[in-house]
């Protein structure tokens, strides 16, 4: 067996357990796990982009095949049901061949329905899990999404296995290889839709492929947290000021999630990138199993509070500006979140295994994780610094507002914005930093 077949040899035994381990407490006979099937656009003879239900591609890399099944019990080889229809329309998938393939009991699929042929005698102890409850009545599946095992397999998806730590690494070298082509790109004058070209061949894949909207922001666009249009506009070298891109790569259905912002010219601007570079290492140094992200988040701001000090942007204790709210004027969104199968993976807030919900803190309500940290986990640390109108514009008329240095951060506005993003593996024995590690 090759190694890679032993890590997923391993992930497959994990996946096993967990799925007897919550069978047994929740009284449930097994899982019907559904791939999906494609959503019709509205008056329209054509289909959305296929997006498969991240429940079933935790088990094996078959992301594009909608209507394939997998019925799972924790104990007996793992059924999958592949779907391979008779269409001369659309490109049927090809018959399994991967190293994944002797891990499972493959049963073919000519139509939708024939997975009712499939579905065990007690199938009213058996959960469906996926996003058409219509069809999971349709087949007697009378116990959809059951909260109860969506919490448990959500709160322990946050401990990844070492095939998906893998997945994760692949994900990471795809996406700095693209990364440094937008770069050359960006400074070699293309505009966003001619860098977002240059990526995606960089990566070789596309946007739909993609596990979000890639971000490819030019000057102020960097200001919009999720600018996803991409201009053809090339902006003349005088007025080329910065680029941030925010782009991920899928590695058999994991994501990479990396952001990089880059000055045109040095200056005022490069030296602030260079000084949040400094920071996003420094508080990635202060990760550690048994403290929770929310912890890290505040660390942050006391990070980002003492920085907008030191470059003379505004005149205030650290408490105080925290205190007020002048960092999340300039750091709107939180330091991160959990990454895997899905770019904002679930579990984040969850303190438990039965689901025990976490809020944020009221004063940061856009942090997505509120976890102790532990090893296995994986996450974002994505720090930003943003000059955006609509949030400066209260903060100018407010008492607060007196104590910023308007003239600075006027001269920085057509920046837009500053955001670094690597993807962390925390290890027992330390941090592993994905993005960097692989030469970014
Ligand atoms: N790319 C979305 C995020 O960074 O969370
Ligand atoms: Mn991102
Ligand atoms: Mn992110």
């Amino acid at each position: 067996m090759s190694s890679y077949s032993q890590l997923f040899a391993q992930h497959i035994e994990t996946l096993q357990r967990r799925t007897r381990d919550i069978l047994q407490q929740q009284g449930l006979s097994g899982l019907a796990i559904h791939a999906g099937q494609t959503h019709r656009i509205f008056l329209d003879d054509q289909d959305y982009p296929f997006k498969v239900n991240p429940h079933f591609k935790a088990w094996l890399p078959v992301l594009d095949n909608p209507h394939c099944w997998l019925l799972v019990d924790g104990v007996s080889k793992p059924v999958l049901l592949f779907y391979r229809p008779v269409d001369f329309w659309h490109k049927v998938a090809d018959l399994p061949n991967a190293f994944w393939v002797d891990f499972f009991d493959i049963c073919f699929l000519t139509k939708p329905e024939q997975v009712a042929d499939h579905l065990p005698a007690d199938k009213q102890t058996w959960a469906y899990l996926g996003g058409h409850l219509e069809i999971a009545g349709l087949l007697g599946l009378t116990q959809p999404n059951p909260e109860a095992v969506l919490n448990y397999l959500h709160y322990h998806r946050a401990y990844k296995t070492d095939y998906e730590l893998e997945c994760l690494r692949e994900a990471n070298r795809l996406g700095v290889r693209g990364h440094i082509a937008a770069k050359e790109s960006f400074m070699a004058g293309a505009s966003e839709f001619e860098v977002n070209l240059t990526y995606m061949k960089a990566v070789g894949q596309g946007a739909n492929e993609a596990p979000y909207g890639n971000i490819v922001a030019i000057n102020r666009n960097a200001a919009i947290l999720h600018y996803t249009q991409l201009s053809h506009q090339r902006v003349a070298d005088i007025d080329r000021h910065s680029f941030l891109i925010d782009a991920g790569v899928d590695f058999h259905g994991y994501a990479s999630d990396i952001t990089r912002t880059w000055a045109w010219r040095r200056g005022e601007f490069a030296d602030l990138i260079t000084a949040m570079d400094e920071q996003q290492q420094a508080i990635i140094d202060e990760i550690k199993p048994g403290r929770r992200y929310t912890e890290l988040h505040q660390q942050m701001h006391h990070r980002l509070a003492r920085l907008l000090q030191s470059v003379e942007l505004v005149d205030m204790s650290v408490d105080e500006m925290i205190g007020t709210g002048v960092t999340n004027v300039f750091f709107p969104h939180g330091l991160g979140h959990f990454l895997g199968l899905q770019v904002h993976d679930a579990g984040g807030f969850m303190q438990d295994e039965r689901g025990t919900h976490l809020s944020a803190p009221e004063q940061f309500p856009y942090l997505r994780c509120t976890r102790v940290m532990e090893p296995g986990q994986v996450f974002t640390i994505e720090p930003g610094l943003y000059f955006i109108d609509s949030l400066l514009e209260p903060l100018q008329g407010s008492e607060q507002g007196k104590r910023v240095n308007w003239q600075k951060v006027d001269a920085l506005r057509p920046f837009g914005g500053i955001r670094i993003e690597d993807n962390i593996v925390l290890h027992s024995h330390g941090v592993e930093n994905l993005t960097r590690q692989a030469g970014l």
